[in-house]
């Protein structure tokens, strides 16, 4: 349900006469939730870094709104909802591989604006009615001048075909109910920028988040607040003022740079990305390492993965990185190794078993149910040559390879085969691995018999490493019962 109104905008200090204009969210039951992009400070969206813990962590130092990264509409369109129960999350998950494409919570329920990257209104409000009982609004990213986003149609290139902007941006306020946003760059001239700001506000949407940019303009290139200004002057609805943290390095310079802009609202991205905690108002900028010690606990608890975790890491430690830890730290492969760093790994070791022996979740929720059993092509060749993998001379149990399994063991159910073979003078086992959509299997060729797991992983090597378990297990170097304790093998 949306209810729209107009209230006098209070506290605004630049344009005391404007309006606000004011949605009110219905929140599954819970009450009716107002979201205004009027005095805010914001989480920008970036690639990589506005995953769910990054975005908690903003909200917890003080950001009023924090922003997802931009996530394309071809694969968010494929995702299905589920709730997961273990983690308390809600999880938008790729049914092709099981990975998750944007994972939200409670704690960020009414100030997460997902954003989008998007150059089609009809796919734009397949996605926007997906997600829209789960985010406090959504925003069309028409900024990143990124090759990929460019040549898709979206991005900065919809700013050179405006019709098309026009079109997602009606269609998305007259099918959702929840606010629509768009982020842009500045155009050659103030003229041009006021202009296309009005088109916009004439959509129907509910702010405007502009980075004081041109296209070709790269982030080491001073911004243009005057740019900012005008707009500001000259439209009606709240515009977030984006582009400064070049010059930003403690909380006051967020509110200078805001006022350089004559805007009430405004958008951090790389002040943020190398240290959050810019957000607390107090201005006290916190030490990196308290934040990333912080940041990891939140990984830990919403199982981020290892990948993305390492990376917003890396991105607070650039400086480090020839230290002994920053060395240390580039050679981490999984969540553990990274908490270990900063004295976590037993909260880590802890949570991650906590969480399986709560349950089902991730990919055992989607990837066998999936996938039918029998026939898969083999990968790489591109005559899709079929194959049957069901031979009968082969033994197959569903066991998955969790590699929480072997957080505090370094032998992998590769490692024991192998050292089992060498000890006894048999050939190295043979691996040959299958692949469907994003999903693998393999078949493991080992002393004249033949291993593989009936389940599917999301790549090659965790494919090698189901076989190799099945294996072990059927001669006997690993016992049934302890892979039922631990989870991998499916009951
Ligand atoms: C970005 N930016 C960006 N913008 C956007 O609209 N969608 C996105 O997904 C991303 N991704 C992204 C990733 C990273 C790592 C960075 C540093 C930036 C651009 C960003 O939101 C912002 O517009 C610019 O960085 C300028 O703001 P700051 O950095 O001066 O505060």
């Amino acid at each position: 349900m949306l209810k729209l109104c107009y209230s006098p905008c209070s506290g605004h200090l630049t344009r005391p006469f404007s309006y606000q204009i004011v949605f009110l969210v219905h929140t599954n039951g819970m009450e009716d939730h107002k979201i205004t992009f009027e005095n805010k400070i914001i989480l920008a969206p970036m690639v990589r870094v506005g995953t769910l813990p990054m975005r908690l962590l903003a909200l917890e130092y003080g950001a009023d709104l924090v922003y997802s990264e931009e996530l394309v509409d071809l694969k968010l369109i494929k995702c299905f909802r589920t709730v997961n129960r273990v983690l308390q999350t809600v999880d938008f998950i790729d049914p092709s591989d099981g990975s998750v494409i944007f994972r939200t919570c409670d704690r960020e329920k009414n100030k997460v604006i997902l954003q989008l990257g998007t150059s089609c209104e009809k796919r734009a409000v397949l996605v926007g009615k997906l997600v829209q009982n789960d985010v406090a609004a959504l925003d069309i990213n028409m900024g990143c001048p990124k090759e990929f986003s460019v040549k898709g149609g979206m991005g900065v290139a919809l700013l050179s075909q405006q019709e098309k902007a026009m079109a997602i941006l009606k269609s998305l306020v007259e099918h959702l109910k929840i606010p629509i946003t768009c982020k842009i760059r500045i155009l050659p001239t103030i003229e041009e920028t006021i202009e296309i700001v009005k088109k916009f506000a004439s959509a129907g949407v509910a702010a405007v988040a502009i980075h004081a940019r041109m296209k070709d303009e790269r982030p080491q290139h001073d911004p243009h607040p005057d740019f900012i200004k005008a707009v500001v002057k000259a439209v009606r609805i709240p515009i977030i003022a984006n582009g400064g943290s070049k010059e930003i390095e403690k909380h006051s310079d967020i509110i200078k740079f805001r006022n350089k802009c004559a805007a009430n609202s405004v958008m951090i991205a790389r002040a943020a990305q190398n240290n959050v905690s810019i957000f607390k108002p107090d201005g006290v900028l916190l030490p990196v390492d308290d934040v990333i010690i912080r940041y990891l606990r939140i990984c830990v608890d919403f199982d981020n993965t290892a990948s993305n975790t390492k990376y917003c890491v890396q991105s607070m430690i650039k400086d480090q990185q020839e230290t002994a830890r920053g060395r240390l730290f580039l050679n981490c492969q999984t969540l553990h190794q990274i908490c270990s760093i900063w004295n976590l790994g037993d909260y880590c070791y802890e949570k991650q078993l906590e969480f399986q022996k709560k349950g089902n979740f991730g990919r055992r929720d989607v990837t066998p149910g999936f996938i039918p059993n029998d026939v898969i092509k083999e990968p790489e060749t591109k005559k899709s040559k079929v194959i049957d993998i069901c031979d009968e001379d082969i033994f197959e149990r569903n066991v998955a390879f969790y590699r929480s399994n072997y957080i505090k063991d370094p032998d992998l159910p590769k490692s024991i085969l192998h050292n089992y073979a060498k000890k006894n003078n048999i050939p190295m086992p043979i691996y040959e691995t299958f692949q469907k959509d994003k999903l693998f299997r393999t078949k493991l060729k080992y002393n004249g018999k033949r291993y593989a797991s009936t389940f599917w992983e999301k790549n090659k090597k965790y494919a090698e490493q189901g076989a190799a378990l099945v294996c072990i297990l059927f001669i006997g170097l690993v016992s049934e019962e302890s892979l039922i304790k631990n989870g991998s093998i499916l009951k």
